[in-house]
């Protein structure tokens, strides 16, 4: 990683040709969260909308949500792997939380593997609070429900 990048990060709404610019590495840097076919079918869902974060030459995290009237799902937030640890994913949620201040979201749910530590600490740091529990729903894990009430 170029750490002088960092300098120079930008977030915008992910459009198609983002996806395919990152399809290769799905898998190899972005813990491969979703294959592409299923990517692409999010992005294209009405209700959906995508967030890349990027330095000056390439796409290093995304993040998405479904909208359902005032209530926002966080689906993914992924960061590059060798771009982690360099609080990219507080951007990332940050400019969400306030993206959906903006529409008028009243509350943003999301759902985390109980034995995905990392994740967990980034969401009690935003302040969402557990209020559910979905007892073996991953294969090595529960589902811990998180939600966070704002524009209140
Ligand atoms: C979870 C993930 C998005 C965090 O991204 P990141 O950019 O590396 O995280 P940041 O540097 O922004 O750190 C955010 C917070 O996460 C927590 N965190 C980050 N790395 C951590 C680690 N190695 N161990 C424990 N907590 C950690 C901390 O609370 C941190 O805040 P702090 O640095 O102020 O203490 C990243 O690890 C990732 O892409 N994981 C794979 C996909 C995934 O599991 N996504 C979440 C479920 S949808």
């Amino acid at each position: 990683m170029d750490t002088n990048n960092l300098n120079n990060l930008t977030i915008s709404k992910m459009n198609l040709d983002d996806l395919t610019s990152i399809r290769e590495t799905l898998s190899t840097d972005f813990d491969n969260f979703w294959n592409y076919s299923v990517f692409k079918s999010e992005l294209e869902n009405p209700n959906s909308i995508y967030f890349i974060i990027s330095t000056d030459t390439e796409i290093v995290g995304f993040a998405g949500i479904i909208v359902v009237f005032d209530i926002a799902d966080i689906t993914n937030i992924v960061i590059k792997k060798s771009y982690r640890g360099n609080k990219l994913s507080i951007m990332l949620l940050d400019h969400i939380i306030d993206y959906c201040k903006k529409i008028n979201i009243s509350q943003i749910n999301l759902e985390v593997n109980s034995n995905n530590i990392t994740a967990i600490n980034l969401y009690n740091k935003f302040g969402f609070k557990q209020v559910g529990l979905r007892k073996n729903y991953y294969s090595n894990g529960d589902a811990l429900l998180f939600s966070k009430i704002i524009n209140k």
